[in-house]
């Protein structure tokens, strides 16, 4: 088996013990293969970023097992987990998440900055890494200068900082309108083709959702549907793409007026 991640009987309480313990995930089993890149929608509420948090392991299951990248983390302790988090997973979320106080390049630079990683190495692979998401005009721009598209395109690059298998997103799209979300989306299904990263995505966006090789449906904290979407998944990018070129047609004025701004 090939699984990068593999849960079994995932069952997450919150309040554990207390008058009001609540079980918000009722034994869920999932498996991802390396390369895949998989959805998780749903309703709000149902669980999914707590999903997202037992994966990301920000967060440990109640019972259950969780076997990362051939890691038991039931059984890993707390340092071997923060090592996990900085290695093995890139995080971005609906919020960006960005350090204010300190410049896209210097936000990228921080999880090397955890790894250990020398300042020489750090600058140059943040610029590259810059590059790659087309921000490498705006190294020095605090994340207040930034539009919200180009701070997720930042928050991307720093999920990329130290290499990871996976990148877990969380609505990543869900604070962006649709042309800027059909560049993040893209950015991802190039991380995934040319990158081979694992990608976990939550959306609220079935058009984003029916881009990815498997659909996973969640209702009140139980897997209640997988759709295996690989067949269509290439269709659906591209259908998506022209119905977002077809409905930017008709605000080209406007859209000119913003790029000229931008420059
Ligand atoms: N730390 C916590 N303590 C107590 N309850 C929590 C905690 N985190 C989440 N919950 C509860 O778990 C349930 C699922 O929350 P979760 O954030 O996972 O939903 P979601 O599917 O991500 O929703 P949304 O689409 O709105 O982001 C909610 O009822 C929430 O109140
Ligand atoms: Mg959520």
């Amino acid at each position: 088996m090939s699984s990068i991640i593999k849960l079994e009987n995932i069952v997450k309480k919150f309040y554990v013990g207390q008058p009001n313990e609540l079980e918000i995930l009722h034994k869920i089993s999932l498996e991802v293969e390396e390369g895949e890149f998989v959805s998780i929608v749903g309703p709000s509420g149902s669980g999914k970023s707590t999903l997202m948090n037992t994966i990301g392991v920000l967060d440990r299951p109640t019972s259950g097992t969780y076997i990362l990248d051939g890691i038991d983390v039931g059984e890993a302790e707390e340092s071997e987990l923060s090592n996990i988090r900085n290695q093995k997973i890139g995080f971005v979320f609906q919020t960006y998440n960005l350090i204010s106080k300190t410049n896209a390049l210097k936000n990228i630079e921080l999880p090397m900055l955890y790894a250990g990683i020398e300042r020489t190495e750090r600058v140059k692979r943040a610029k590259e890494l810059l590059e790659l998401v087309e921000m490498g005009d705006r190294a020095k721009h605090l994340p207040e200068e930034l539009s919200g598209g180009q701070k997720q395109r930042v928050a991307i690059a720093r999920a990329m900082a130290n290499d990871p298998a996976i990148i877990l997103a969380d609505e990543p799209t869900g604070a962006l309108d649709s042309k800027t979300g059909r560049l993040v989306m893209d950015l991802f299904h190039k991380l995934n083709s040319e990158k081979n990263k694992t990608i976990v995505l939550i959306t609220h966006s079935n058009e984003l959702a029916g881009e990815t090789d498997r659909i996973i449906s969640i209702r009140d904290g139980k897997i209640i549907n997988v759709k295996n979407n690989l067949r269509y998944k290439e269709k659906n990018i591209s259908r998506n793409r022209e119905l977002m070129s077809a409905s930017n047609e008709s605000n080209i004025e406007i859209e000119n007026s913003e790029e000229g701004g931008e420059k």
